[in-house]
């Protein structure tokens, strides 16, 4: 029996992942739904984010749907996201951006780069160590070429760094070329500030981007803007054994609890995380359910609209059915 944890999370987390995990249960009535509590209200009622338990939990599923997590800019309180993806070893992070006129896909590394978790904070002077491995680098371009492959745009891969001033990004932008070639792919290595101006003014000449860690983070937010914003975007995080599904969006305190927050980079999370079960037809049922409510504008404030949160998941849902 397929095993999926659903977890809110935090904030808008709350809100956005019922109207996702709603659509999930309709394409897998059988499967077996494990709600996981954790973030950082779990950490204000009981001291832990996310327990032991909750992690072993997480590891026994086929997959993860999460919402989001609120991380307090204190220095002792740790991200659990990060934990997760190190836990798991969830090194890809897959994040389309996708609309009428935009078709990429950022392939960032997960696991290590500037998020490597080591850290020394102090009163006068505070360093994070950037973390770049071989290893790593290679299994990221790997998951790029293969990816810019089974896509088939004819657009070389592209790899955001900036080996210039930051010396470890050489080894990633070389063991990246070394990959592509050997796969005779071509490649195109652009500066990766340069590239977020770019990809932002032509995003047509963009397929898949493969990045380190940080840099995809920002990149992939600085997207949000080709797609109507962060409510749109969806992501997956996989691994060699595991695998979880989540929008790129925050817990968005600024709006939680109100009903306005727009579920579809949640409910797109949902459709990848189909996609990875092997169910890529349901998947483009719900794309297309998407584009519909779009169509009709039942649409969340942040898209111009007046809908509520769940008069979109409930539309989406509605046309689903119909088909
Ligand atoms: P955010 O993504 O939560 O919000 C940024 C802005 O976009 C806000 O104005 C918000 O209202 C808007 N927004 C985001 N998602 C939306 C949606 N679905 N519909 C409508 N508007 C939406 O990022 P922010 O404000 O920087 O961070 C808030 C909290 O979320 C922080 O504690 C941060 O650490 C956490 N965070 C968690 C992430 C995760 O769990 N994967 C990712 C990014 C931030
Ligand atoms: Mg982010």
């Amino acid at each position: 029996m397929t095993k999926i944890a659903i977890v809110e999370g935090d904030g808008i987390g709350r809100e956005v992942i019922p109207e996702a995990e709603k659509i999930l249960r309709f394409f897998l009535p059988n499967a077996e739904f494990v709600k996981v509590e954790l973030g950082f209200d779990q950490w204000k009622k009981t001291g832990s984010a996310c327990s032991k338990e909750n992690m072993t939990t997480l590891k026994e599923m086929d997959a993860v749907l999460f919402g989001a997590v609120t991380t307090p800019p204190d220095p002792e309180y740790k991200s659990v996201l990060l934990e997760i993806r190190h836990e798991l070893d969830l090194y890809a992070n897959i994040r389309p951006v996708k609309s009428e006129s935009v078709d990429l896909v950022i392939v960032r590394e997960n696991t290590e780069g500037l998020y490597s978790g080591i850290e020394e904070i102090g009163e006068d002077k505070s360093t994070t160590l950037r973390v770049i491995t071989k290893a790593g680098s290679r299994r990221i371009a790997e998951k790029a070429c293969s990816l810019n492959i089974q896509r088939n745009q004819n657009t070389p891969l592209v790899i955001g760094h900036k080996a210039n001033v930051l010396k470890s990004d050489i080894l990633f932008r070389d063991t990246c070329i070394t990959v592509a070639e050997s796969q005779n792919l071509p490649v195109r290595s652009m500066f990766i500030d340069a590239l977020c101006l770019d990809v932002l003014l032509h995003p047509d000449r963009y397929d898949v981007i493969v990045t380190t860690n940080m840099f995809g983070d920002i990149l992939s937010d600085a997207c949000g803007y080709l797609t109507g914003g962060l409510g749109m975007l969806p992501s997956a995080n996989i691994g060699e054994n595991h695998a979880l599904f989540e929008p790129v969006h925050g817990s968005a305190p600024d709006i939680a609890g109100r009903n306005i927050a727009n579920p579809i980079a949640a409910v797109r999370s949902a459709a990848m995380l189909l996609e990875y079960l092997g169910m890529k037809t349901e998947a483009e049922k719900i794309e297309k359910a998407v584009q519909q409510t779009l169509s009709l504008r039942i649409v969340t404030p942040d898209l111009g609209g007046n809908a509520s949160t769940r008069d979109v998941g409930e539309n989406i849902l509605a046309k689903i059915s119909e088909h």
